[in-house]
């Protein structure tokens, strides 16, 4: 990605030095690109221009509110996942028409929130929401409009623990579960089912299984012509994968001929929930090196950032690559380990690197970490959250404050508060 790039010899971001930044800011430090960003933005919306797109940025994968209002202004609505993310996006002004509200345990004041902001679809996934949201939307007065989130057990090959799409998943209704569902949401006096939902997974580098589950929708919908009656949208979901940062991400124009072919014919709005494939690659995360440490087969380089900061390589075994800030020539022939400070063996950040000589004092990137880094990031070990900087055409922006050790301990009650 040519807005995250070396110019003689030190990595920049829109043009923004890193070694300048990480002076003024310090690190660990998330720094992302504003234009890298909207790129991606507006190339997934003119992929699929022929079917009236409606893009849902999944706020999980980076919630900054910078980051979102910069989206809602370009249009962007949102797929969000809980209460607070609800209140996220409100407060940079989206439009509840164009938010999409999923996920499998959403809370009763949660559900009476939405009502009350008139968002534009529930997606359901259960029995017991569905009788839920209909009876809070009776007590609210507020009809609901409700999209059906489908399994269609499609294997979205990639890591088990962000598959959702398979039978083996909590996610979504199985076929037979959803044709006893669809006649009793279409009975009901304050829901109104609007359109069919589907998310397989996230990390989808091939477009078969996003097709492969359009057409067992169809399928399924097409075997009983009231599964049509009143559906105006079918939502795709997210999942567009990405790979290292200097690499074109999923070849969006197979994907999209192949959705144009299928569901041109009906007059649905396509709804799309990206959330990795706008963020990923225009995010890194900077970290200065606090030890060279030799090891008995290779060298640890024990950096200021964990995975407290970046828990993905910990918990899914993700493979960032790593970018030594300042290039100096060829990498050094053993191979090393980027760890952190934290004392867990599953605190790395990257293992069996052969990387250019760093040493104390030196700064790295962690790449492709603008999602599901900061917004996953924890205070494990009692380690402040990071800053992050948001750069557009040079010029650098503090988008968050890095948080002041005071903050870790502001709710703890020391003496403790006796319950009655
Ligand atoms: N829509 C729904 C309903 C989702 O559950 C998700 C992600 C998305 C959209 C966006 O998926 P994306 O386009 O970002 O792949 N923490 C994991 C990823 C978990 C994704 C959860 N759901 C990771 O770091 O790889």
């Amino acid at each position: 990605m040519d807005r995250i790039a070396y110019k003689d010899g030190r990595l920049q971001v829109e043009g923004v030095d890193l070694e300048a930044l990480a002076e003024s800011v310090g690190t660990p430090l998330y720094v992302y690109s504003a234009s890298s960003i909207l790129a991606r933005y507006r190339a997934l919306r003119e992929a699929f221009a022929d079917l009236d797109p409606g893009i849902r940025y999944a706020v999980k994968a980076n919630s900054n509110g910078a980051i979102l209002k910069m989206l809602h202004r370009e249009g962007c609505g949102f797929d969000l996942v809980s209460g607070g993310e609800l209140e996220r996006v409100l407060r940079v002004g989206a439009d509840p028409q164009t938010l999409a509200f999923a996920g499998v345990g959403k809370q009763d004041w949660e559900i009476i929130l939405a009502l009350e902001t008139g968002i534009g679809l529930f997606t359901v996934e259960s029995e017991a929401e569905v009788d839920l949201l209909e009876s809070l939307a009776g007590a609210a007065g507020r009809r609901a409009r409700v999209a059906i989130r489908l399994n269609p057990d499609v294997d979205p090959k990639t890591h088990e623990y962000i598959s959702t799409g398979k039978k083996e998943n909590k996610f979504g209704l199985a076929f037979d579960r959803a044709a006893v569902m669809i006649p009793r949401i279409q009975e009901s006096a304050w829901l109104d089912l609007k359109a069919y939902h589907v998310h397989l997974g996230s990390l989808l580098l091939e477009p078969d299984p996003f097709l492969e589950a359009v057409e067992r929708i169809l399928t399924f919908v097409d075997e009983d012509p009231i599964r049509s009656d009143g559906i105006e949208a079918y939502d795709m979901g997210g999942g567009f994968g990405i790979r290292d940062v200097f690499e074109d991400p999923l070849d969006l124009s197979v994907l999209a001929a192949g959705m144009s072919r299928l569901l041109g014919p009906r007059a649905w709005k396509l709804l799309l929930e990206p959330g990795r494939y706008l963020l990923g690659n225009a995010g890194l995360l900077l970290s200065r090196v606090l030890y060279r440490k030799p090891g008995f087969e290779k060298d640890y380089l024990v950096v200021d950032a964990s995975m407290s900061e970046l828990i993905r390589p910990a918990l899914y075994s993700a493979e960032h690559r790593v970018l030594a800030v300042t290039e100096n020539g060829t990498p050094d022939p053993r191979p090393v380990d980027v760890v952190g400070p934290v004392c867990e063996s599953s605190d790395f950040l990257a293992k069996d690197r052969l990387l250019p000589r760093l040493d104390r004092g030196d700064l790295l990137a962690v790449a492709d970490s603008g999602a599901y880094g900061f917004t996953m990031a924890s205070n494990y070990n009692t380690r402040p959250l990071p800053a992050e900087v948001l750069c557009r055409e040079g010029q650098a922006t503090l988008i968050r404050r890095r948080e002041e050790l005071p903050d870790l301990w502001r709710n703890e009650v020391t003496e403790g508060i006796d319950l009655a």
